[in-house]
């Protein structure tokens, strides 16, 4: 037994040595992750880094297995940053090195090609989405999209109270979709005017939201910064966007109201008009053969609103 215990300790002493003898060592991956008030998950080649919830420092660093020399490896690093309670930023990169280098990767940098955003579901209260169309002036004439619509709240009441023409919804996952979203759909009798498409905000082109008249939203001050290049192009003059909450990266809201809920809470609402377009800019609402005179709608735009800002929460 003595002698066993002897033989494998013998071996576990020279195994370094036997690795070095074949020139193998390992080496050192440095990750830069952002260093603000910020959680973040580290998977490097799949292998879960447990690391303390909070990154105070913006770099941690990893020592691999010991590597065959002049052989190149390449390894995936994923970080899933977690900016606050709600919003979930998943990045990844891929980083080439040799045995005994050191390599720094910088994760702290957005990459809107590959970058993927996440929020969780939380419905707005009834009584804020009819503020909300309230705000945006949803008739009969409007077609309402919500981008992140989780159960459709929004376009159901733009419809239900505010006669909406038609209500669009986009959700990224299909459980909201079969769970929450079409059940309440057709339990407030709607199935005919509100529709709901699996979808990603970040994969939304000008296409997709260039019917939109009103677009209602609750989806993250990152998220919001995404999308709102797409909005600004894709939308005509004269639509509006209400958003509970968050901004849409640095296009500044006409109007900014609070509003206290029936809960009791306070609300941060905002809105956006879409301007008319620079002359130098193709006209989204330029006239096409058969579409109405530009006066006919010119008469349904809300006035401009003086602008103020404000947070909640
Ligand atoms: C805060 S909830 C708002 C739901 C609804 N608009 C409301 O106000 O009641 C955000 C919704 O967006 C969905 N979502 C999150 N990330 C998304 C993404 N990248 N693309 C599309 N939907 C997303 C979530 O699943 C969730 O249902």
């Amino acid at each position: 037994m003595l002698r066993r215990l002897f033989v494998v300790a013998l071996m576990i002493g020279t195994l370094p040595m036997l690795a070095a003898a074949q020139g193998k060592k390992p080496a050192t991956i440095k990750v830069q992750v952002p260093d603000k008030p910020t959680r973040t998950e580290i998977t490097i080649e799949g292998k879960k880094i447990d690391e303390p919830a909070t990154v105070k420092d913006s770099v941690r660093v990893f020592t691999t297995t010991d590597l065959e020399a002049d052989k190149s490896y390449a390894y995936k690093i994923e970080v899933v940053i977690i900016p606050n309670n709600y919003t979930k930023i998943f990045r990844t990169r891929e980083v080439t090195f040799k045995a005994g280098e050191t390599v720094t990767v910088d994760m702290r940098v957005e990459d809107k090609k590959v970058d993927k955003i996440e929020v969780r579901w939380v419905p707005t209260p009834e009584d804020i989405v009819d503020k909300m169309c309230e705000m945006a002036k949803v008739t009969e004439k409007d077609v309402v999209h919500d981008y992140g619509a989780g159960d459709c709240v929004m376009l159901i009441r733009a419809v239900k109270q505010f006669k909406a023409k038609k209500g669009l919804g986009v959700e990224l996952f299909q459980n909201i979709i079969d769970e929450k979203a079409k059940p309440l759909i057709k339990a407030s009798g709607v199935e005919d005017k509100v529709e709901v498409r699996k979808g990603d905000i970040l994969a939304l082109t000008e296409k997709d939201c260039e019917e939109a008249t009103v677009v209602l939203l609750y989806i993250g001050d990152d998220l919001g910064a995404r999308l709102s290049p797409v909005l600004q192009k894709a939308l005509k003059p004269g639509a509006r966007v209400v958003s509970h909450r968050f901004t849409l990266g640095d296009w500044k809201p006409n109007k900014t109201i609070k509003v206290v809920g029936a809960d009791g809470d306070d609300y941060t609402l905002h809105m956006w008009i879409v301007p008319e377009k620079k002359s130098d800019e193709p006209k989204k609402d330029a006239p096409k053969k058969d579409a109405p005179k530009k006066e006919e709608k010119k008469k349904d735009e809300p006035k401009k609103e003086e602008s103020k800002k404000e947070e909640k929460k």
